[in-house]
Formats: C-alpha cells, sequence, structure tokens
C-alpha cells in the first residue's frame, strides 16, 4: 500500500462505501490525456473521462497553461460588486453558445449549487411578476439534481432521498420517469414509446392548478440514474405543457452540455428550449470546480426592475466567477473550437452505440441504452445481493483490466472522451467483456 493509501482513515469519501473502499484502495496519482496513473504506477484508459467532465482529456495542455498564467496574475478577487474580466469574458462566451434566446449568465461552483440557483431564480421571477403564488416545483423520478437541499428534494433518486425525508423543501412533486422495460429495452438513441409519459404533468397540473407550479426541472437526457434518453417527441410534449401553463422549463445540463451530446447543450441536440439551463462539469474540463446557470431574457428582465442601487438577487457565492475557474472555461472553450471537439463527439457515436449494443445478448444484460456519448448498461442483480454484480465489475475492471468504469447499483454507466481513439475505445470494451464473463 502506498503512503497516501496509509493515510485514507481521515478521509470521509462521497459516494463511496468507505469501509470496503479501505480494505484495498484506489488511489489515482497522476493523468495525462486519456488514462490516469495509479499509486502503484499503473497506467488505467478511463472509460467515464474523469465523471462525465473531462471531455477532452486530463491535463490538456491549453487548460494548464491558461491556469498557471491566471493563478499568477489574479488568483482571486471578491464577485460581489466588482468583478474579473475572465468572468466577464466567460459569460459572454458561454451565452454565445447558448440557445437564442438565452443570454444571461450566473456562476456558480458546481452542478448542485447551479441547480438551487435556478429553483431560486425560479420562483424570484414569478414574485417579481406578481406571480407570487406559482411556488410549486415539479421535478421526475430517477432524475439527479445534486445534493443541495433543493436538488435533492426535486430529485428522484431514492437512496438520495430516503435519510433525509422529512427535511426535504415542501411543495414539491415529481413525473414519472421514462424507462419501461417492457415497452423501450434496448433501444438505440431515443426510445421510440413514451413520449405520453410527458402527460404526467398535465396530472399534476390538475392536481394543484398549474397556475401554482413555478417550474418543471428535468436533465433532458438523465445521466446519473444510468442514462435514460427521452422518448422521442417526449420534450417537446413537456415544453407544450409549461408553455400552456406558464411554468419555466428547467433543463439540468450538468452532463449533456458541452459536447457529450455533439452539441453546446442538450437544448440544441433535441431542438427544445428551456427557460433556463444548469451546467458544470464540461464549462472547465473539471479542472476547476465551476457551474453556470443561464436564463433568457425575460427572466434576467423580470429581476431588473425597482430602485437601481439595489441588489436584485439576494444570491451568489464567494468563489462565484472565480478568475481561475473562469481562465480554465476559457481554455476548454478554446479547445471546443480549436479542435472542432463537438464535431469529434458526432464522429464517435456510431461507434460507441455499435460497442455498447454488442453487450445486448451478455447473460447478465437487462438493457442497453444510449444518446450522445452517454450510455449505460443494465444488469440483472444478482439474488439477494443487488449492486453486488456491478460492484465486483467494478473493482475487476480497475484491478485486472485496467480501465475505469462507474457502476450504480448493477447498471455500468460510459462518459467516454469527446476526442476518443476508436480502437482504444474499442479495446476498452473487449477489456470490459471478459470482466462481465468472468463474474456470476
Ligand atoms: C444532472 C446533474 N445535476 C447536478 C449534478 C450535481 O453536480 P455536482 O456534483 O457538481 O454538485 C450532477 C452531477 O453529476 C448532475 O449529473
Amino acid at each position: 500500500m502506498s503512503d497516501a493509501a496509509d493515510k485514507l482513515d481521515a478521509y470521509w469519501m462521497p459516494f463511496t462505501a468507505n469501509r470496503d473502499f479501505k480494505k484495498k484502495p484506489r488511489v489515482i496519482k497522476g493523468a495525462a490525456g486519456h488514462y490516469y496513473t495509479t499509486d502503484d504506477g499503473r497506467k488505467l484508459y478511463d472509460m467515464f473521462s474523469g465523471l462525465w467532465t473531462s471531455g477532452i482529456g486530463h491535463c490538456h495542455p491549453t487548460i494548464v497553461a491558461a491556469v498557471q498564467k491566471q493563478v499568477a496574475e489574479l488568483d482571486y478577487c471578491m464577485g460581489f460588486q466588482v468583478t474579473n474580466d475572465k468572468a466577464l469574458e466567460l459569460a459572454d462566451r458561454v451565452v454565445n453558445m447558448a440557445p437564442d434566446g438565452i443570454s444571461h449568465c450566473f456562476f456558480t461552483n458546481s452542478g448542485s449549487e447551479s441547480v438551487d440557483t435556478a429553483l431560486k431564480i425560479a420562483l424570484g421571477y414569478h414574485r417579481a411578476r406578481g406571480e407570487g403564488h406559482r411556488t410549486r416545483l415539479i421535478g421526475r423520478e430517477r432524475g439527479y439534481h445534486g445534493v443541495n437541499f433543493g436538488g435533492m428534494s426535486v430529485g428522484g433518486m431514492v437512496p438520495n432521498r430516503k435519510a433525509f425525508s422529512a427535511n426535504l423543501i415542501p411543495g414539491v412533486d415529481h413525473i414519472r420517469h421514462t424507462l419501461d422495460l417492457e415497452h423501450n429495452a434496448f433501444s438505440r438513441g431515443l426510445p421510440q414509446w413514451g413520449a405520453h409519459l410527458a402527460d404526467d404533468l398535465e396530472r399534476l397540473c390538475g392536481l394543484h392548478d398549474g397556475s401554482n407550479i413555478a417550474a418543471v426541472i428535468v436533465e433532458p437526457a438523465a445521466g446519473s440514474t444510468g442514462v435514460l434518453p427521452p422518448p422521442v417527441g417526449y420534450l417537446e410534449r413537456l415544453r407544450e405543457i409549461c408553455d400552456k401553463h406558464g411554468i419555466l422549463l428547467i433543463f439540468d445540463e450538468v452532463i449533456a452540455a458541452f459536447g457529450r451530446l455533439a452539441r453546446p447543450f442538450g437544448a440544441q441536440r433535441f431542438g427544445v428550449t428551456p427557460d433556463i439551463i444548469t451546467t458544470a462539469k464540461g464549462l472547465t474540463n473539471g479542472v476547476i470546480p465551476m457551474g453556470a446557470v443561464l436564463v433568457s431574457d425575460s427572466i434576467y428582465d423580470a429581476f431588473m426592475q425597482g430602485p437601481e442601487n439595489m441588489i436584485e438577487l439576494f444570491h451568489g457565492y464567494t468563489y462565484s466567477g472565480h478568475p481561475v475557474a473562469a481562465a480554465a472555461g476559457l481554455a476548454t472553450m478554446r479547445v471546443y473550437e480549436e479542435e472542432g471537439t463537438f464535431a469529434q463527439s458526432a464522429a464517435l457515436e456510431q461507434h460507441f452505440e455499435d460497442l455498447l449494443h454488442s453487450f445486448a445478448d451478455h447473460k447478465h444484460v437487462i438493457d442497453v441504452r444510449n444518446i450522445g456519448l452517454m450510455g449505460a448498461i443494465e444488469m440483472a442483480p444478482r439474488n439477494g445481493a443487488p449492486g453486488a454484480r456491478g460492484g465486483e465489475a467494478h473493482k475487476k475492471c480497475f484491478w485486472d483490466e485496467n480501465i475505469v468504469i462507474r457502476n450504480g447499483m448493477d447498471i455500468l454507466q460510459f462518459s467516454p472522451f469527446l476526442n476518443s481513439k476508436p480502437d482504444e475505445m474499442q479495446q476498452s470494451f473487449e477489456a470490459l467483456r471478459r470482466v462481465l464473463d468472468s463474474i456470476d
């Protein structure tokens, strides 16, 4: 065991089975491009590009140089009442990539903060327009919107909510999720079946009256729950129902934005424009924590009233628009443009889909799902031991095959680099097959 692994006792790891992990820690010490280096000197191929974060590869030289330069030039300045040049530039750059009509950008430090910020903006917007009765927030079952109280409340992943059930924020409902193995298992890309599930929002409008609902938040393609692409026509239908009732539509694009769906934003991929977009991860290629909330003109304008010397939104973080994070973001955007990252991502989709679906006939597999460069292979749980098969696959990949995958229980998730090399992608899936063949 390395020195670092020896010291693990103090560290309470996030979203990890700590006791199991500490028996045989998996410690990364370095990275370059598409590979990690472990503390015992092994090179691992990263099939998850960080945590959906690092689409253009680890330690990209353009970002490294920009961060090094920025930290020596302006390490920090307050973001309230003054700002920095990089934050201004990045906000401008990001809204220029956003769907038409999305024109203002509020910076946060994570996806969770983006979501809670977006929910507050939605509530504040209605209040500013004299519709303070619109207080209800609607999420979707199996949605993941981070771990802060707002995001957890509109989120729909049971283990994340269970222990906090009594303290979730009030006034939240959920529409049903879109996975139904009987009707849409093994869909390649968007399932043909399921657009009608958006009508569940009408049910909640009937229950509460649509005029009391502030916003609906969904991931345009759900990620962390195990990749649920939206059924054909589903997002259009949600947009229609929101418009009919004056409800804001929020797309949580913490994963979907910045090329994962071969476009700057998932909204552009699906041709449906929400009122608010939340994002993070690919904004800085994961290099420095940063998130953003993008809003339409009409939302921003609704706040811009009253005495001009008064703060319009009492919200913000010490590190909102952090200059080093913003410099990382600007360098990331430059790489996306100069290297044609979104076109690279588009060109990989078919290969990725074929590799994933080659597992459809595997004895453990009950579904395969994909959209863009997001993918999942769902395995049947082992009798009496849900999650065991997925956990074992993850560990065997790491120790025996030198690849990193992610599992959520028995669902294996894949987030390949947007600039993956097709042969390396293929080899990594061959290694995965050896692992799945070797487990019960
Ligand atoms: C859709 C979505 N929203 C919010 C979050 C939370 O982001 P963070 O972990 O940066 O707080 C995530 C993280 O994976 C996400 O996928």
